[in-house]
């Protein structure tokens, strides 16, 4: 099959790691016999550079025809000190998100064996954990009302949340909760927040539709810590915008290596895929990130696209990478494969799984 793919691979290391996705899409593409057409797109940081837009309407356009959106990352640091700076490499995200309607963002987190004792906790803490965070991805504090005073003395965020906006959410988590352990922990502040109490009146209420998933509750403070001393308890978590990107960066340690991590972005159009790491700017064009988040995110592609199969070819030669230690310094320090290896690795892996004589 024919698939059209947007490729936005945007600053730092986005172009780098994203080229090692493209390069495990190929080999799917060869084995399945598919055929994925890129086109790349404008974002963040480079866009600014290029057209004073962090988000130039082309690219939204393109994400729009597109089956898919493959996101690099964006960032930079000439913005990140700078209060005044009026456009942000950041800002370019945020539209794209509101704009292609993609409210709920999912990461899983998993503690892959072969790389548990990466990890700064405990092996007998991290041991079994396999949470899948759901965060809503455009609402809440990210996109209320924004002010600073003409004096520049007193700045407000305002943070809303409509009971359209959290069922939504809650729908797709308990469909997913369903597929797994069945179980729900909704991460808020309902001792403090009116939108989190109304977080917890919406969800406690959908609730009844799906009477074998078990719901509890976290105060987000609380859920931080639990994070670290018993993640192993989570299976789905859902929570607001600004919770889920705080609890899925904390969450990521427990991996071993945040470069692990990939997502996906999804809601009423097209999907977006993205490792949960950012531009990492010290690492850029050095050819030692880790594409592997990358990687696994256009594996979460092909699974929205409905190609398991091939989706699991991918995890599979991810697993393989780790088993033969063919990874980044993140997680092999002594003996580290620079990124473009890495990408080789799982190309070749995935073209030639059989070939036992590699490394
Ligand atoms: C993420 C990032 C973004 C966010 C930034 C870059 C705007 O941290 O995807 O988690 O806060 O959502
Ligand atoms: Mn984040």
């Amino acid at each position: 099959m024919k698939f059209n793919i947007a490729v936005l691979a945007g600053d730092g290391i986005g172009p780098e790691v994203t080229e090692q996705a493209i390069k495990a899409l190929d080999a799917i593409a060869d084995v399945f016999d598919h055929s994925f057409v890129y086109t790349n797109a404008l974002v963040g940081a480079c866009a600014i550079d290029q057209t004073g837009n962090p988000l130039p309407d082309e690219t939204i356009e393109i994400c729009k025809e597109s089956d898919a959106v493959l996101f690099g990352a964006i960032g930079h640091p000439k913005y990140d000190n700078d209060p005044s700076a009026k456009v942000r490499p950041e800002q370019g995200l945020l539209k794209l998100r509101k704009s292609l309607g993609l409210f709920c963002n999912i990461r899983p987190v998993k503690a892959f064996d072969r790389l548990i004792d990466n990890s700064p906790l405990k092996r007998e803490i991290i041991s079994g954990t396999d949470i899948s965070i759901y965060r809503e991805l455009t609402g809440g504090i990210y996109f209320g009302d924004k002010h600073l005073s003409e004096d520049g003395q007193v700045a407000t965020d305002g943070c809303s949340y409509s009971v359209e906006e959290i069922s939504r959410i809650t729908h797709l988590a308990f469909k997913e909760a369903q597929n797994r352990r069945k179980k729900i922990t909704l991460v808020d502040k309902a001792n403090v927040l009116e939108t989190s109490r109304l977080w917890r009146k919406t969800v406690t209420e959908i609730a009844k539709d799906y009477a074998d998933v078990e719901l509890d509750f976290l105060f987000v403070d609380n859920a931080a810590m639990q994070m670290i001393l018993n993640p192993s308890q989570f299976d789905v978590i859902l929570t607001e915008n600004l919770f889920g990107d705080i609890i899925s960066d904390e969450a990521s340690v427990i991996g071993g290596s945040i470069g692990l991590l990939a997502s996906a972005s999804v809601g009423s159009t097209v999907g977006m895929f993205e490792p949960i790491h950012g531009s990492f700017p010290q690492a850029t064009g050095k050819n030692i990130a880790n594409p592997l988040a990358s990687i696994l995110s256009a594996a979460m592609m092909l699974r929205h696209l409905d190609l398991h199969k091939e989706a699991a070819a991918i995890e599979n030669a991810v697993e393989k990478s780790l088993e033969l230690g063919i990874t980044t310094g993140d997680i092999n320090p002594k003996k580290p494969f620079t990124t473009a290896k890495v990408g080789d690795f799982i190309a070749d892996f995935l073209t030639h799984p059989e070939d036992t004589n590699r490394n």
